[in-house]
């Protein structure tokens, strides 16, 4: 049966282990010039229908260089744009492709994907979580910790899609996760009963950014008005004003504390100018390694693996 990746809970702890292990492993093999070809003769669809800079080149790559074929699909191209229901789509794009990942707003839209496809479709983030990025990103926790397990880490900011994903992934994995966010933008009640109801994690959210990052391992920060929320910038950026990650909050973390991004940043807003700058390069590492995680991805559902 074809398997999807709609949020971090369709995955088990030993699923998650595999691919980090994997995605550490084809880092190296790229490294040293080795050619993949375990998706040869295989395609990738790509609908996107809000913007991306790193997710879809990230795809579009991992794709190719596992010897595969991505295929870009913009929304207002096709016949998405003038309402051609999810499960035609999906059932014709299911007869030319191999997987589809897709960038969306509402995670029902996503969920009929899944539904209706015969073939794995994958979120690249949609208003409620970003599964591959989470995913990423422990990967890179691994690469600078050593592992995840014990660690102090620490989202600053609002209760976003990708803070969901932390949630669900500090339930499979069992992390210790605390979350500092303003009053009133706090994650998703449910999302949040449902992880701490799962009991694996440690799971805090407070509203005091400094109690929050005192002894973190990891520092972890995004924007403050995510894809569709633009016209809440300015006010959020007022509400938000003490979650900034800078020098001054991260003297409270352990010394050899990281900091990261999923980007793309507001320098100057929930992370200043001298965090981004800074000798670590966390943050690139993180970016990078969206690809090496995105290609374990592709390969252990478009294989079964
Ligand atoms: N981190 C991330 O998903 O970036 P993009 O929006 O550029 O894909
Ligand atoms: N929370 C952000 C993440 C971007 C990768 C957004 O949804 O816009």
């Amino acid at each position: 049966m074809k398997k999807d990746l709609l949020t971090l809970l369709d995955l088990t702890k030993s699923d998650c282990d595999t691919l980090f292990e994997r995605a550490i492993e084809l880092k190296k093999r790229r490294k040293n010039g080795i050619r993949e070809t375990s998706l040869a003769g295989k395609s990738l669809g790509l609908i996107f229908d809000k913007p991306s800079t790193r997710t879809r080149v990230s795809f579009e790559t991992a794709m190719i260089q596992l010897g595969g074929a991505p295929i870009f699909i913009s929304s207002k191209d096709t016949q998405i744009s003038r309402d051609e229901p999810v499960i035609d789509t999906a059932r014709v794009l299911s007869r030319y492709l191999d997987g589809l990942v897709i960038r969306t707003f509402s995670q029902d839209i996503l969920e009929g994907f899944g539904a209706y496809a015969t073939i794995p479709v994958i979120n690249a983030l949609t208003d409620l979580y970003h599964p591959t990025q989470v995913l990423s990103d422990l990967m890179t926790v691994i690469e600078y910790k050593g592992g995840y397990a014990g660690l102090k880490i620490v989202w600053v900011g609002d209760g976003n899609n990708v803070s969901h994903s932390w949630i669900n992934a500090a339930a499979t994995l069992g992390l210790n996760l605390v979350l500092a966010c303003p009053q009133g933008y706090y994650p998703n009640a449910a999302i949040l009963k449902r992880a701490m109801d799962i009991g694996n994690g440690a799971i805090r959210v407070m509203s005091d950014p400094i109690a929050a990052v005192t002894d973190a391992d990891v520092i972890y920060t995004d924007v403050w008005a995510s894809m569709g929320q633009e016209s809440e910038h300015i006010a959020r950026k007022k509400v938000f004003k003490a979650y900034q990650v800078n020098q001054e909050l991260v003297r409270h973390a352990r010394n050899d504390a990281i900091v990261m991004h999923c980007l793309p940043a507001h320098r100057g807003e929930e992370i200043s100018e001298e965090m981004m700058d800074g000798p670590s390069p966390v943050i690139w590492d993180q970016s990078e390694n969206k690809m090496h995680m995105n290609k374990a991805i592709l390969e252990s559902l478009m294989t079964n693996k």
